[in-house]
This record gives C-alpha cells, sequence and structure tokens, in this order.
C-alpha cells in the first residue's frame, strides 16, 4: 500500500479576477477537492503585483511580491499561473516546471505566441502543462481534443471564441446598431474592455486559433501564422447584408485540414479569424450575447458543439479547478498527464490559399449590360457566381452576389477588378459566408 501523502501545496501567481475566483473555490470546497483528488489541495502563498490591496478571502500571510521566490520552494508542488501577457509569466512557468513543479496556466497569449517552449520543458522535465482556461473560459473544450478526440482525425474546428465581440455584433443584429453604438454599450455592461483593441481586433479569438488548431492538428501553429481580420470594419449595412440572405455575421475562429489529392493529412492546415456570414440555421448562429461556442467536425465522431460562458472570473476558474485536480491526481498516482506532440508539422497555408465563399454588395449604375460586366469579372478570375440577386431599380439599383468557393485570393482579385468598373459606383460591402458548403 501507498504511504499517506500529505497536502499538495499550491502557489496561485495572480490574484486578479481569475485568480480571487481560484482562492474561492479552493476554500469553499476544499473537502470536496480533498476527497476527489486523494489528499487536500492548500495554497502555500499567492504572487501579485500590489501587495497591499485588500482581498477577501486571501490571507495576507500568504501574499506576496516575490513570484520568483514562490515558484522555487521546495514546499510547493503545483503551481497555477493567472498574471497573464508574456513575461514574466513565461519565466517563472519554465523556473517552475524545471524545479519539478506541473503547471496549470489560463495564458492564451503566452501559449499562442510560445507554447512550443513550455512544451518543451514539460517534456524535458517530466512536468503537466494543463491549460483549459486558455480557450472558451469554462467550456471543456481542450481536454475533449487533447484526449477525448486524440483517435479520431478532426477536419474543422470551427467557434466563436470571444465573448466581447460576439456580444457587439449579436447587438448590431438584434437592435440594429452600429459598431461604436454598440460597443459603447458593451463597456457599459463590462463586456468590453476600456481598450478592447484585443477583442475588437481579434488578437484574442487569433490566439485561441492558434491553440486550437495546434491540437487538432498535432501540428505547431502561433499567433503569428493565424490570418486575423477584427469587427471594427462591419457595417449596419453588412449585418443588414446578412439579415437579407437569412444568415448573421459573427467573428469566427476557423481551423481546417485542408485536403490534398492522396494524402490523409491533408496538404496543410489553414487557420483564420475574421467577421463571417453564417446561416441563421447553422448551430453557431443562435449563440447570442457573450457566449461562446465551438463546433467540431471529426471524421469518425461527426460533429459536435461545445457551448458556455466563455469568460468570467468564476467560469474560467472552474476550468483552472478541473486542471488543477487533474494535475494534483497525477502527482498523487505519480502518472504524468498528456504531453503535446507536434509530430504532424502540417504547413499552415497562406489566406490567399483558402477556399472560402463571398458575398459582395455592390451599388451599380442604371445602365444596360452592367449584370454582364460585372459577370465577366468573376469569369476573369474563374469565381463561380452562386446567385446574383438585383435590390432597387434605377439610380438605387444594387447587385448582391454569392460566390461558389473559390481560392481567397482570387476572390480577393475580383473585387479589386469590380472597384475599377466604371459601371460599379461602390463595392458597399464584400463580407465571407462560412458554414456550408
Ligand atoms: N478574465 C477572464 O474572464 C479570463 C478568461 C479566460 C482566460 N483568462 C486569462 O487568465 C489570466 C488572468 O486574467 P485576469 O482577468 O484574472 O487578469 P487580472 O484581473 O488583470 O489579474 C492579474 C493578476 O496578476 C497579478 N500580477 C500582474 N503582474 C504581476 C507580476 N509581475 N507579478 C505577480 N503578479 C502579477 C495582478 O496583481 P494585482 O492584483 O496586484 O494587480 C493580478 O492579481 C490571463 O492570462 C487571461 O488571459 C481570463
Amino acid at each position: 500500500m501507498k504511504p499517506e501523502r500529505g497536502p499538495l501545496r499550491v502557489a496561485l501567481l495572480g490574484c486578479g479576477v481569475v485568480g480571487s475566483e481560484v482562492v474561492r473555490l479552493l476554500r469553499e470546497q476544499a473537502d470536496d477537492l480533498a476527497a476527489r483528488v486523494g489528499t487536500p489541495l492548500e495554497l502555500a502563498g499567492v504572487a501579485v503585483r500590489r501587495p497591499e490591496r485588500v482581498r477577501a478571502g486571501v490571507d495576507p500571510a500568504l501574499v506576496t511580491t516575490d513570484a520568483q521566490g514562490l515558484v522555487t520552494r521546495d514546499d510547493v508542488d503545483i503551481v497555477v499561473e493567472v498574471i497573464g501577457g508574456i513575461e514574466p509569466a513565461r519565466t517563472l512557468m519554465l523556473e517552475a516546471m524545471k524545479t519539478g513543479k506541473s503547471v496549470v496556466t489560463a495564458n492564451k497569449a503566452l501559449l499562442a505566441e510560445d507554447g512550443a517552449t513550455l512544451f518543451a520543458a514539460a517534456r524535458e522535465y517530466g512536468a503537466d502543462l494543463y491549460y483549459e482556461a486558455a480557450v472558451a473560459g469554462a467550456i471543456p473544450l481542450l481536454r475533449p481534443l487533447r484526449e477525448s478526440l486524440v483517435g479520431d482525425h478532426v477536419h474543422r474546428v470551427l467557434g466563436i471564441v470571444n465573448g466581447t465581440t460576439n456580444y457587439i455584433l449579436d447587438q448590431m443584429d438584434s437592435g440594429g446598431a452600429g459598431f461604436n453604438e454598440a460597443l459603447e454599450e458593451a463597456q457599459a455592461l463590462g463586456y468590453a474592455e476600456a481598450d478592447p483593441t484585443a477583442d475588437v481586433e481579434g488578437f484574442d479569438a487569433a490566439a485561441k486559433a492558434a491553440i486550437l488548431a495546434q491540437l487538432a492538428f498535432h501540428t505547431p501553429v502561433t499567433a503569428a501564422d493565424v490570418h486575423r481580420e477584427g469587427i471594427t470594419e462591419v457595417s449596419a449595412a453588412d449585418v443588414a447584408g446578412a439579415k437579407g440572405m437569412d444568415c448573421v455575421v459573427k467573428l469566427l475562429a476557423i481551423c481546417e485540414r485542408v485536403p490534398s489529392e492522396g494524402g490523409r493529412n491533408g496538404r496543410g492546415v489553414s487557420v483564420r479569424v475574421y467577421p463571417a456570414m453564417i446561416p441563421r440555421t447553422h448551430p453557431l448562429a443562435s449563440v447570442r450575447e457573450a457566449y461562446n461556442a465551438v463546433f467540431v467536425e471529426a471524421e469518425s465522431a461527426g460533429s459536435l458543439m461545445f457551448y458556455g460562458a466563455g469568460a468570467g472570473g468564476a467560469p474560467t476558474a472552474s476550468a483552472v479547478l478541473g486542471d488543477l485536480v487533474a494535475v494534483a491526481r497525477n502527482v498523487v498516482g505519480g502518472t504524468p498527464g498528456p504531453v503535446e506532440v507536434t509530430y504532424a508539422k502540417l504547413p499552415v497555408l497562406p489566406m490567399g490559399e483558402t477556399v472560402t465563399r463571398y458575398y459582395i454588395h455592390l451599388d451599380v449604375t442604371d445602365e444596360a449590360g452592367v449584370l454582364a460586366t460585372v459577370a465577366e469579372e468573376f469569369a476573369r478570375h474563374e469565381v463561380s457566381i452562386q446567385a446574383v440577386r438585383q435590390v432597387g431599380l434605377g439610380e438605387e439599383a444594387q447587385l448582391v452576389v454569392v460566390t461558389h468557393r473559390a481560392p481567397d485570393a482570387a476572390l480577393s482579385a475580383v473585387v479589386e477588378g469590380l472597384r475599377g468598373l466604371d459601371s460599379v459606383r461602390e463595392v458597399a460591402s464584400v463580407m465571407r459566408v462560412e458554414g456550408e458548403e
């Protein structure tokens, strides 16, 4: 029989929105967590930047500004990193693993920028590195990809992984608000930060897309590999255009295996974030307000949908605690968890090679032959048209064109060409269409 072991000691790095909820859950659920792990989890210390701040429920004796000293202490078994950002988080996590501690983190920015260094350290030092909270907050998504689906062949991951932008686009769709008005409302309600750049420019979603693509396709992907477009250019006219097509505009993170003749793995992967129209009948279309949802398509499992709260202190802390219990069980059992493998080494293909569909709204002149001239521009770049609709007559004439799937570079060339036509007064709206073949 194994000897009884003492409590497992946890160092918490950061005690903000997420960290303070981790402390609360550790305290309120201490008995249940001890029973589930097989030994109590005990806070060894809490590293913060401003120690003078009053923190409800945190023993002041545990608070320190010496994060480096805390992670290397001999009486610490597991480190939970919820500081965020690149440094000092990276150095602290590497230091922790070097001294034999397993790490739980919610740090999407760091994992997407330099996950390879962290995974290499985890392998070298035999430490666990768990990061469920880094993507889609409370929603169990990374463990299903990392463990449940690891025997399957994932084709596509398509998701709404940023609650702030989903809230803004939802307001634009349901209330007819413009982007700025919807952003201000999101800020007033606490859904958007005072500086919303990371969310509205798609940086946050791009980091998550990189993490998802890496796990889904076992291939190295960083945030820099992700094609990224934010939602600041989405206009009320785009949203109205989508409505006219029975679609809704969503900021999507799309990770796709690009098929090749023969090879099962495909010739590469496409990883991208941009606002796109999806049909109202698609399951992602019904994801409202600040919720997140991710749709996974795998060869044998078929289509799976993961839905829930993608951020917030308590939901994110739930994911952190799940990882903490998993890591603690591994420590108690003496068996490390899964290590990341990126054996597939598939290239991340440039956006121009990505095959997608376009919706194009044109303001055209009132003369004969306009339709033929416009159609010729599509034909010139070998983009086939799925549907054309004329809206209005005479001076008010507008054309709405929806294409079949074509390489993005060809579609961009068509739009450039259309802008140069005398018969096209304005290319009023261009948006990709996703979620159907
Ligand atoms: N908030 C969410 O909904 C959410 C959702 C998913 C993932 N995440 C991720 O979770 C992590 C934490 O986010 P958060 O929202 O909890 O951030 P936060 O509220 O800004 O908290 C950050 C904490 O880190 C501490 N800190 C900052 N710099 C430090 C340093 N150099 N040394 C020691 N402590 C330092 C801060 O100390 P002070 O308290 O003294 O300022 C604060 O306690 C990030 O990686 C974020 O991306 C957050």
